[in-house]
């Protein structure tokens, strides 16, 4: 169903129209972006999916062309903090989290992208603190290097 026409809105869905307008300028303004992305039951967390439905918006983020879509975000970097309870790397469940957002990013324009990685987090505290730790020096690489 398409939105309200903005002048028959009630208070509670100006209020929300307003929250999603600040939310896409901030992401059009921003040259650095982190996106903490735990995984939940195999996905994102809904807060993070409103974020992006918030974010993607034709003629805003990205269009679509006689070529196909075509994306208006670019030129910024974005860094994944991807973190998991389970182990997936080699797994069936993969990262599928990571790569929706992956694909979702590149929709939008962006493939300056890092995934700085924690998985085994409900683990017992060896290979929680060896994921952290590895997660660390991942960082650290990154700002070494930028
Ligand atoms: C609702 C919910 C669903 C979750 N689903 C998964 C899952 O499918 N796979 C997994 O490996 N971890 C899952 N987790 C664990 C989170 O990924 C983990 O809590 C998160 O990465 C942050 O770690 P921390 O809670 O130790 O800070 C889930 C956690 C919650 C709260």
């Amino acid at each position: 169903m398409p939105p309200p026409r903005a002048e028959l809105r009630d208070a509670a869905q100006k209020h929300e129209a307003e929250l999603a307008e600040r939310t896409l300028e901030e992401f059009l303004a921003a040259d650095a972006i982190v996106i903490g992305a735990p995984m939940y039951n195999f996905a994102i967390p809904s807060q993070l999916k409103t974020w992006i439905d918030r974010i993607a918006v034709a003629g805003k983020s990205f269009k679509y062309t006689e070529s196909g879509p075509v994306g208006l975000a670019g030129g910024k970097t974005v860094v994944i903090a991807s973190s998991a309870g389970g182990i997936h790397a080699g797994q069936p469940s993969g990262q599928a989290h990571e790569d929706y957002l992956v694909r979702m990013l590149n929709f939008v324009g962006i493939d300056d992208i890092e995934i700085v990685r924690a998985e085994s987090l409900a683990y017992s505290e060896e290979p929680r603190a060896e994921a952290m730790k590895g997660a660390a020096q991942r960082i650290c690489e990154l700002f070494a290097t930028a």
